[in-house]
């Protein structure tokens, strides 16, 4: 059975992120939890779930999901990603975003980097960027290395 990778991005990070996982998972399905209705979980034998990290908090949606389908997650092979780009506060982030029984029964728990998009972002939005992490262009630092050693975990 394939992998279902479930994502919500505000900026396009995460996403783009989902997908360079999927080219590199065979047969994995993409599950955007801001566009897709439902997907029948028990369809799947391995579950990926992410999204990015905003004020210290994962993206409400996968907030939602997980408590939603907690039990079935832990039945589930299960990997878990964020994108952030405070690496210093990886860990402290990552137990934030996801229930320590989730983080405990995962196969797989990794940052995958962070990206700036200005052209997504609103202006208030670009002048807190600019204001509070003091960055005035877009910029990408997507880990690819951490991408590949999670797909290794899950093949
Ligand atoms: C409004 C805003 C708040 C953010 N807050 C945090 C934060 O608290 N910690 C962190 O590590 N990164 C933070 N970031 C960086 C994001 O996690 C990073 O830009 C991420 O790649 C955005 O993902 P997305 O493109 O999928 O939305 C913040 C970014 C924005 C735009």
């Amino acid at each position: 059975m394939p992998t279902l990778i479930v994502y919500a991005s505000k900026y396009g990070c995460a996403e783009k992120c989902a997908r360079m996982l999927q080219d590199r998972l065979e047969g994995a399905v993409l599950f955007n939890l801001a566009k897709d209705e439902t997907a029948n979980l028990e369809d799947y034998d391995c579950i990926v779930v992410g999204g990015s990290i905003y004020a210290g908090r994962i993206h409400p949606k996968v907030a939602r999901f997980c408590a939603r389908n907690l039990d079935v997650l832990l039945q589930k092979k299960l990997g878990l990603f964020i994108c952030c780009a405070d690496l210093a506060r990886v860990d402290e982030q990552m137990a934030g975003a996801f229930d320590e029984r989730l983080r405990e029964h995962a196969a797989v728990v990794e940052h995958f980097g962070y990206e700036y998009n200005f052209a997504k972002m609103n202006l208030l939005i670009r002048t807190i960027i600019r204001l509070i992490a003091k960055i005035h262009t877009s910029q990408s630092h997507i880990a690819e290395d951490n991408i590949e050693r999670f797909a290794e975990a899950l093949r």
